[in-house]
Order: structure tokens, then sequence, then C-alpha cells
């Protein structure tokens, strides 16, 4: 694009977050092109090091065309962060957040906009659910039921009234943004329900319809695991406001929890049905809960940072050898303090350890299991390069 000598200010800053997005980018700006025509815009991508190349192939299209930027970001994942940390670098006063997979219908922007900059409302959002068809996007009635379940979840527990509070597509202006940022979730969660939660007083919202389209390229990141993020965005909202404890930490306690039960269940199974000695019921119970307590962590707490493939396995060692460190922490402290204390009680001491097992179980794994982001080959990546 030639230079303008004289260019009209930017009115609004499309924040796009991707992840894997590497054949959909070149046409998302094409569509932008066509669909704001008359409106001065820019294109902020923000992409965490995806392995395919994305920020390349957004960095190529940035060295021709002054409206597209790019913010790659390392150390950290996630679709909630990206949108505020593109929302914060954007150069005009309103905002725009959309999917970077061509899902969302970039047509429908103008009007969104204009209802935001005529002051009709400070959030113009657009929602799957106003057309009467089926959104084609939700490719099954399996994630038909879940964003029902969860919409229905969002209007009553956050006291809403909207047909699509889980929408990743709206336009804000981006002082919505600054006044909710100090009360943002920590975890991240559906960025628009998030920032509508920390306001006070909430933003005035309208919902125009749009259709959800299918998938062209890439795959969906979000699956199930999006009810048990709502439950640790539930958790951080009204239990971590009262008890100043880490969504996360909260999360990782309430799952040993149930690891415990789960440990009892499986040791009277072992025990007996099949007759096992008590060591024999101890050991299967003890494994049975290690990686109960595993599996579920990485799906729910670490979501976000969710080991896969070798990770999995090696995060599994890791998380076993750690715990058992845990164990016997539980066990000397608990002896120690029984000792001192004499028969006092002895369900303090024993919660002592308890409450020092956790704690030592989640700081340590979060350092050691969960704690490293991997990074894919970025000097000299091979598969996927962009064509010059
Ligand atoms: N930077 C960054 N980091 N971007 C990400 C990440 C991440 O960790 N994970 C996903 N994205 C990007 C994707 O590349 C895509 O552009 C957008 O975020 C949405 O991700 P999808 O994986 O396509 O989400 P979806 O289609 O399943 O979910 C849709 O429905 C949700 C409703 O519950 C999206 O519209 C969401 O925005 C919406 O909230
Ligand atoms: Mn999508």
């Amino acid at each position: 694009m030639p230079a303008d000598p004289d260019p009209k200010p930017i009115e609004l800053s499309v924040v796009i977050p991707t992840f894997n997005e590497v054949h959909n980018v070149a046409e998302i700006v094409k569509r932008l092109d066509s669909a704001l025509s008359g409106i001065s815009w820019e294109v902020i991508f923000v992409d965490d090091l995806s392995p395919d190349g994305t920020a390349d192939a957004v960095r190529q299209l940035a060295r021709s065309d002054q409206r597209v930027r790019l913010i790659s970001r390392h150390n950290r994942r996630g679709l909630s962060s990206a949108v505020v940390e593109g929302g914060l670098a954007a150069a005009s006063d309103v905002i725009a957040v959309m999917d970077g997979d061509l899902q969302h219908d970039e047509s429908i922007l103008p009007e969104l906009y204009e209802k935001v900059v005529s002051g009709e409302a400070a959030i113009a959002s657009a929602s799957r659910f106003l057309d009467e068809d089926r959104p084609e996007g939700l490719a099954s009635d399996q994630r038909v039921k879940i964003s029902n379940t969860g919409i229905q979840l969002a209007n009553r527990l956050f006291d809403l009234d909207m047909s699509d509070p889980l929408t990743g597509f709206f336009v804000m202006r981006r002082e919505v943004l600054l006044r909710a940022l100090p009360e943002l979730s920590e975890i991240g969660f559906k960025v628009l329900l998030d920032i509508i939660a920390a306001s006070r007083p909430r933003p005035k919202v309208v919902e125009l319809p749009f259709r959800f389209r299918e998938r062209l390229h890439g795959e969906s990141k979000l699956d199930s695991g999006v009810l048990y993020e709502f439950l640790l965005f539930f958790i951080e909202k009204k239990i971590s406001r009262y008890v100043p404890l880490p969504a996360r930490f909260i999360s990782f306690a309430l799952i040993n929890s149930i690891g415990i039960l789960c440990h009892l269940a499986v040791f009277l199974f072992v025990e007996r049905l099949f007759g096992a000695t008590f060591a024999v019921a101890q050991l299967v119970a003890t494994l049975a809960a290690l990686t109960f307590n595993y599996t579920v962590n990485n799906a729910v707490t670490y979501n976000d940072r969710r080991l896969r493939g070798v990770d999995f396995y090696v995060g599994f060692v890791m998380f076993a050898v750690l715990c058992s460190v845990g164990i016997f922490a539980n066990i000397g402290v608990a002896t120690m303090l029984h000792h001192q204390y004499g028969e006092l009680i002895d369900l303090a001491p024993a919660m002592a350890g308890a409450l020092i097992t956790v704690v030592w179980n989640y700081v340590a794994t979060q350092a050691f299991v969960w704690g490293r982001v991997r990074y894919p080959d970025l000097v000299s990546r091979k598969s996927e390069r962009v064509k010059s």
C-alpha cells in the first residue's frame, strides 16, 4: 500500500488473538480491508509463538501494510490475556475483538462500531444465538449443549441477560477495558464476560446477530474443558475475593480433596473385593489418586498449560516424585506436632500435615511440572514456513 501523506487517524483497532492460524491471517486482512472501507483501522495480531509460524505470516503482511501489527508474546498462552494485551496496545479509542479463524463474520464490524461510536452502547457484541438457525460453527450437538449450559450459567451467576455472554466477537471503548483492568481474572476466561463481570457500574451492552461460520483451517482449541475453566473463573470471582488465595490453588486443593475420596474408594474396592492385603490396596489406591490428581489438574487447573504427548508422561513422573516428597513432609510435620503437643488432639496435627502437603505439592508442581513453556524451534523452523 502506498504511504498516505495525510492519513486519517485510526478509528478502529481490531485485536485478533492467534494460535496456529498461519493459513488464515492473510485472508482476514483481506476481508477486513473490504469490510471496513470508510473506517480507518489497524489490526493487531497477538500471537503466542504458534509453532506453525503464524507470527512470520503476520510479520510478512506487516512489512508492506502499515495497518497490520504484531504482538508476539512468550512464556504465556491464553486467548483472554492476548485480547487484553492487544487492547492495551491499540492506537484508537475503539477496539474490536475477533477470532483469527474466519469464524467471525467481519461484515458486521461497521454496525458494531457504529453502536459504540454513536454512544448507544459501551460494548456492542455479536451473538451467535440471535439468528434462528443453529450456528454452523458449533460443529456438534455436544458443542451446542456445552454452549447452552455455559450461557445459562453465565447469565445466572453474573446476573446478566445476554443471548451470548461467551462470545469472542465484540467492539468496545478502550475505556471499558481500562476500567475493568484491575479486576480482570488472573486465570483468564471468556474475555467479554470477564470484562462485564469486572465492571462497576455495568457497561451498557447491545447484541447484534451474526452467523458463526465453520472453521476452514486449523482446529478449535476449546472443548469441554471450557466448563471446567468456567468453574475456575467462578471460584476466582466469588471465592478468591473473600479468601485471598489464588484460584489455581483453590482448584488444586479441591481436586486433591476429591483425590482423597478417590483413594478411599479404590482402597475399599481393592481390599474388600479382591481380598488384597493392606499394603497392596494402599499402593493401588495411592497410584489411582495420584493419576486422578495429575490428570484432572492437568486438564482443569492448568488447562492453559496442558501437557500433551510425551510431555504428559514426563510430567506425570515428576508429579509423582514431587508428591511423594509432599507425603513425607506430611508425615514428618504431623508426627512432630503430635509429639510436641502430646495426645491433646490428633486431628489438628493431621490436618496441619495435610495442609503442608497440599501447599508443597502446589508450589512444587507449579514450578517443575507446569512451569516450563516449551518453544518451537523459532530460528530454523522448516515446517509450514510462509513463502515470500
Ligand atoms: N494468542 C492466543 N493464545 N490466541 C489463542 C490461544 C492462545 O493460547 N488459543 C486460541 N487462540 C485464538 C485462536 O487462534 C482463534 O483465533 C481464537 O483465539 C479463538 O480460538 P478457537 O480455538 O477458534 O475458539 P473456538 O472457535 O472454539 O471458540 C469460539 O467460541 C467461544 C465461545 O465460547 C471463539 O469465538 C471464542 O472467542 C468464544 O469465546
Ligand atoms: Mn474458532
